[in-house]
């Protein structure tokens, strides 16, 4: 078969590489791709995620069997509809489906009407408002642009003065654009946080293995959120009943929601949970696969991706067996400076090792060598038996890469470990 990824990052780069190992792919396309993906045998063609005629005309010329799509911009710009308009198959939900990631009010009004655990809110575009609101309420309060931003567009504000002038940021400067002119205040909810994954067909779900991201930029938690610093999975300090409660109380009955709704999802859903005293929680819902969720929970998986997804599109319980022992762990290099300003153009030294996998993120290729060209770089991933093993793996193979230019956090995993 020849299968499309659309995307450039880690997580398209785990996703490509997966479907190249599988005896039924051909050729595994990836647009626009990244350089250090052709590393592992993926073609990449820089086309614009923007122009889906010429998407789908690439499509249709190389004889696609199927495409994934990884990133939420183009699934919320109605890149999954117009395939299948053009009679490309797609793994990937309709532009209706998507926003329940790319709309927080629809996310949470979808979760009240399905019962669906979640911080109490309220939904603000106006400024005075919304202020009197978090006024009223106190702090700690989280404060939600209403549209896709990123993954940074969040402040969990500790006081009242963080809470107002993230507020200001939002709605008065325009810090996030248009998609804060509406935002989410909700409570803050105190607990440990997973990832909780399940590829979707209609009302069907088919959970994958929990993973817990590090958004943070600084270790201990501290800095910035950022797009994902690092990732492990499965967690072990989360127990299978707060699993199980998880998928039963939140995805499944958000897929059935969107089914009944007329927008049935198709693809990978994400529910991102806090396991509070009462029971696991949802604080947000991706359309798609997590970064850099995706580059650690893609190796648990033993069986073949392609069969899976081939299976689901053609309607078909897949049969998906993961990895029930060990530990797979991932830490993302950065740029200095991210998620703010960071250089470009640091050469990348090479970090693999027989234990570790590299999936490659802001790179591109100069005179034969691989450059950086975002602020997330690439992804170090090792399995262990342990933790500490894995992380052992990786961390011998970052502690010979020159750190002047870039950053990553040194305590990946280790909440795992503190229990
Ligand atoms: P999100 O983009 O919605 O995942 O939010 C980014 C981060 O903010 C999450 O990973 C959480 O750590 C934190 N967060 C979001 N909502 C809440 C909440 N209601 N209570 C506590 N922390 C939250
Ligand atoms: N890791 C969080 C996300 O993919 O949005």
């Amino acid at each position: 078969m020849n299968l499309l990824v659309i995307g450039s990052g880690g997580r398209e780069h785990a996703i490509a590489k997966k479907l190249n190992q599988s005896p039924l792919s051909e050729t595994v396309y990836c647009i626009p791709g990244n350089a250090g993906m052709k590393l592992d045998g993926i073609q990449i063609k820089d086309l614009s995620l923007d122009d889906h005629d010429q998407l789908i005309a690439f499509a249709v010329d190389h004889q696609i069997d199927w495409t994934i799509i990884g990133p939420e911009v183009p699934l919320f710009n109605g890149l999954a509809d117009d395939f299948y308009k053009n009679g490309l198959s797609v793994f990937g939900p309709s532009k209706a489906a998507t926003l329940i990631e790319a709309s927080k009010a629809f996310a949470k009004e979808l979760m009240v009407n399905q019962g669906i655990p979640t911080a109490a809110y309220q939904v603000f575009d106006e400024y005075e408002k919304a202020k009197a609101y978090i006024q009223a309420q106190g702090a700690p309060i989280v404060i939600k642009a209403d549209g896709l931003a990123s993954g940074k567009g969040v402040i969990v504000a500790e006081t009242m003065e963080e809470a107002q002038k993230a507020l200001k940021e939002m709605m008065q400067d325009n810090k996030f654009g248009e998609s804060a002119s509406q935002v989410v205040i909700e409570e803050c909810l105190a607990g440990e946080e997973f990832s909780l994954m399940a590829f979707v067909n209609g009302e069907n779900i088919f959970p994958m293995p929990i993973s817990q991201d590090h958004k943070r930029l600084l270790e201990l938690d501290k800095g910035p959120n950022t797009g994902g610093m690092g990732a492990y999975s499965p967690v072990p300090h989360i127990s299978e009943e707060t699993v199980a409660e998880a998928v039963k109380r939140i995805l499944q009955p958000a897929a059935q929601g969107l089914a009944d709704s007329q927008t049935p999802f198709t693809g990978v859903l994400y529910a991102g949970v806090i396991a509070t005293e009462s029971g696991p929680k949802t604080i947000e819902f991706n359309a798609r696969f997590g970064d850099p969720e995706t580059q650690v929970v893609l190796n648990r998986m033993e069986s073949d991706l392609v069969e899976v997804i081939t299976d689901i599109l053609d309607e078909k319980d897949p049969d998906i067996k993961w990895k029930t022992t060990g530990i797979d762990l991932g830490v993302v290099v950065a740029a200095k400076g991210y998620p703010e300003k960071y250089d470009l153009d640091i050469l990348i030294e090479p970090t693999e090792s027989e234990d570790t996998i590299t999936y490659y993120a802001g790179v591109k290729e100069k005179d034969g060598h691989l450059y950086s060209n975002g602020g997330r770089i690439y992804l170090l991933e090792a399995c262990g038996e342990s933790i500490a093993e894995a992380q052992q793996k990786i961390y011998n193979q970052l502690n010979k890469v020159n750190s002047q230019k870039v950053i990553y956090r040194k305590d990946i995993g280790d909440k795992a470990k503190r229990r």
